[in-house]
């Protein structure tokens, strides 16, 4: 994340003598990420309608019950995809240019004085944390994956399908797209090596490494897709329980 303390920004009155549309990207960005922001507040505020017979939506499993816990249970699950996403790479990129400006987009003037530090002072040395946010967070991809197993089973017993079913199955992966793209489990499974032939594993890891390089270079892309659908998975669930909307069962037995 050097970019932005290394880029010599262009020294211009209107911040640059770049003629295309270079703020629409970020303007896009930062209308996407904030209209996301508002509905998972409101969503875990709401504290209720998210679970519908088998079906459980993913702002709140793992569905934690304690006692001394009084407010919204999504408090105790969410900090995890929102450390992991904060702490990703891409989304730094992204929310340093849009929320920030520093800069707004290559070859733009800075907004203000240039106090950037990198991330290795407070706070943005806690974005460093990040590889550890990624182990948490395959935990609770592995238990979204449980979730779209399970509303495949009633509670009465038997087996049925639905659409939302598959909505489930399809944030999920989504998600693992996203998340097995990251470039703290790239490092994980190629990096400390000079070469994969000096390990003593290094057809497999060569493999997993190799995988995780094309997720990574959709990074941006996955990223969207998976912020997306997880919003979109957790409407569907609510609408259901709300009863303006069915799961549209369409196999069962
Ligand atoms: S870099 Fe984006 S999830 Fe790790």
């Amino acid at each position: 994340m050097s970019e932005a303390k290394t880029a010599k920004p262009v020294s211009h009155p209107e911040m640059t003598t770049r003629k295309d549309n270079w703020w629409l990207e970020p303007l896009l960005i930062a209308t996407g990420f904030t209209a996301f922001i508002i509905y998972a507040t409101y969503r875990v505020f709401e504290n209720g309608l998210y679970e519908y017979n088998q079906y459980l939506s993913p702002f709140y499993s793992p569905h934690f019950e304690f006692e001394w816990w009084h407010f919204s249970p999504a408090i105790l699950i969410l900090w995890i995809p929102a450390g992991f996403r904060a702490t990703c790479y891409y989304y730094r990129k992204a929310y340093y240019r849009s929320y920030f400006l520093t800069p707004p987009a290559c070859a733009v003037d800075m907004h203000g004085p240039d106090k950037y530090t990198g991330e290795t002072k407070f706070p943005l040395v806690f974005q460093n944390m990040h590889r550890y946010f990624f182990y948490l967070a395959v935990v609770v991809l592995v238990i979204l994956y449980y979730d779209a197993f399970k509303s495949l089973m009633p509670p009465a017993g038997g087996f049925s399908l639905s659409v939302l079913s598959l909505v489930m199955f399809a944030n999920c992966i989504l998600l693992s797209n996203y998340t097995f793209g990251c470039h703290a489990y790239r490092h994980l499974c190629g990096g400390c090596l000079n070469s994969f032939s000096d390990s003593p594993r290094a057809k497999s890891r060569f493999q997993i490494w190799n995988l995780v390089t094309k997720l990574n270079l959709k990074h941006q892309f996955w990223a969207w897709m998976s912020l997306f659908s997880v919003a979109f998975t957790d409407f569907y669930i609510r609408q259901v329980c709300a009863g303006s909307m069915d799961p549209f069962v369409f196999l069962q037995f």
